[in-house]
């Protein structure tokens, strides 16, 4: 079915993000032309048929038409829910990110783009992954919002401030393919583009070795290195046992219970949020003794120590 409408989107070249996308957006197409095509032929037959013939042709005082009413209400009300269903099971897949992910951490930034590997290398508005393999992107703004977006994968994701968001793609053959940013963001936004460059399996590895490890260690070394220089470590720690904070063993994706009730998953934005601003989730059991960390610790410090967090399993 998406390849009836083919001319009017890019080549797809990440189906498990953009087939469902394209599969709705050719639905919406087919039922909006058969609706335009009978609301015009029934419009014109009538406009022919009730033309008024003589001076006497006097309009018949019809109140309403049950049956005419319910049918042109329910009819829409259901193709609206399979659009809302359609839509909804597609947005969940964007949602979840295969376990086997490859992940990038990304840095916007008024106008540009850094993406940041496991290995410790950076490089600019460039973001090279491996081909069959899906990739998540955990993105951050240094300033305002940006927008990250692939039409040639069919995603778009909102970066903020603040705030990690992530998207997801598997690019199935190496190419390229273009990225924009599509929030209006400043003087340079329309510059704001990058480019996806998909190697083979072993062209990526060979392509990640070549870049090193950006000279100040990868992100996990620095993370553990920033943990001990800003005592963080002093109150949590990291093999499981008791301390004035929780400990960091385990954290990672675990679910927390707070003092007031509440529960959440610790993910990348609680850490962030914890780090920031130690006061407004308190972990059952213990008492808030943390000061924030709020300008001792850049954006990219926080990063890397969460990196560090993520490889404490217990
Ligand atoms: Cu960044 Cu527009």
């Amino acid at each position: 079915m998406g390849s009836l409408f083919d001319f009017m989107l890019p080549e797809l070249k990440s189906p498990m993000t953009g087939a469902s996308t394209d599969a709705l957006m050719a639905f919406i197409h087919i039922v909006s032309f058969i609706i335009l095509a009978g609301v015009s032929i029934a419009m014109i037959y009538f406009a022919i048929k009730y033309k008024r013939k003589s001076e006497n042709d006097k309009t018949p005082l019809i109140t309403h038409n049950n049956t005419l009413e319910i049918t042109w209400s329910v009819i829409p009300l259901l193709l609206v829910f399979v659009v809302f269903g359609w839509g909804y099971k597609g947005w969940l897949n964007l949602k979840t990110v295969p376990d086997n992910a490859y992940e990038i951490q990304v840095s916007a930034y008024k106008w540009g783009w850094t993406f940041k590997y496991e290995t410790g290398a950076q490089v600019g508005n460039e973001v090279h992954v491996p081909a069959g393999r899906p990739v998540k992107l955990v993105m951050q703004s240094q300033d305002v919002l940006h927008s990250f977006f692939v039409p040639d994968y069919r995603i778009k994701q909102d970066v903020l401030p603040n705030r990690y968001t992530y998207v997801w793609f598997q690019a199935e053959e190496a190419g390229e393919s273009q990225v924009f940013c599509t929030e209006y963001c400043g003087t340079s936004h329309s510059d704001m583009l990058a480019k996806v460059i998909v190697h083979t399996e072993e062209d990526f590895k060979a392509w990640l070795d070549e870049q090193g490890t950006g000279g100040g260690g990868t992100p996990v070394e620095r993370g553990e290195q920033l943990a001990t220089l800003q005592g963080c470590v002093s109150c949590h720690s990291v093999d499981g046992s008791d301390g004035i904070g929780p400990t960091w063993q385990g954290l990672w994706e675990q679910e927390r219970n707070f003092e007031d009730g509440s529960s959440e998953v610790a993910d990348q934005n609680y850490i962030r949020e914890s780090i920031l601003d130690p006061g407004s989730k308190i972990v059952e059991g213990y008492q808030n003794q943390m000061v924030s960390y709020e300008g001792r610790l850049s954006d990219d410090d926080i990063s890397d120590i969460i990196e560090y967090i993520k490889t404490l399993e217990e």
